[in-house]
């Protein structure tokens, strides 16, 4: 492998200069994902990042806020990567407009406009090189299997991370997550293991994937 993307972290969609919406990704998983990636034979890993502590050494960091920087960088380096991990929680909306000053407190109710942002990890599978290895992550809490059975044939994917997410399994901000992997080959249930832990072993099935389709 020569050049991977691994993407990191939430976006920031800004309402005015002091405010935002984002969610309750800390990045971890992605942290993890390019440590791991520095134990493999891989000549560039290009991470690309929303605003959290867990910044990598020994990468090519980029860093960004939203949904449409991170689309536009991702779109830089995405037709030379050989691996595709997009491990951010992209905003799937962004406020209709970013108020040049500060609103303002009227006393009554405000209504934030909100448009769709585009789908990153759909783009990437709509234009996949030939042998490149797409992997995106899900979060789901009801119909799981269902739900990530569609994203990964509408995605176009080769390797989809499902979290369950329930009071059990928040999989956000924690040290420990309990994954499936789906592939084409059908949907495998991991234990409980340390985002570490999980890390290895989504760069061992990637290996893997790699190996069928060169
Ligand atoms: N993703 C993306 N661009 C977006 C939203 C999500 O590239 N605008 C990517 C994430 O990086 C992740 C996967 O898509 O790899 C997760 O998508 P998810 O939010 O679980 O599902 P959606 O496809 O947004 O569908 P829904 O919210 O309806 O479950």
């Amino acid at each position: 492998m020569k050049r991977v993307i691994i993407t990191s972290g939430p976006t920031v969609e800004p309402i005015d200069p002091v405010r935002y919406i984002s969610n309750r990704s800390s990045g971890k998983t992605g942290f993890q994902l390019a440590n791991e990636a520095k134990k493999q034979q891989i000549e560039e890993i290009i991470f690309i990042t929303g605003p959290t502590y867990y910044l990598p050494q020994g990468v090519t960091l980029v860093q960004i806020e939203t949904a449409l920087e991170m689309r536009e960088q991702i779109h830089k380096y995405r037709d030379t990567a050989d691996v595709i991990i997009m491990a951010a929680a992209v905003s799937d909306y962004r406020p209709a407009h970013n108020a040049l000053q500060k609103i303002k407190k009227t006393g009554t109710t405000l209504s934030l406009e909100l448009v769709p942002n585009p789908d990153v990890l759909k783009e990437l599978g709509q234009q996949k090189q030939p042998g490149q290895i797409l992997v995106g992550f899900a979060a789901e809490t009801e119909d799981i299997y269902k739900h990530a059975k569609q994203k990964f044939e509408k995605k176009n994917l080769d390797f989809l991370v499902l979290n369950q997410i329930s009071a059990e399994n928040p999989a956000f901000n924690v040290d420990y997550n309990q994954v499936y992997f789906v592939t084409s080959n059908g949907i495998e249930q991991l234990p409980r293991l340390s985002k570490t832990e999980i890390a290895g072993r989504i760069w061992a099935k990637v290996r893997l994937l790699r190996e069928g389709k060169q």
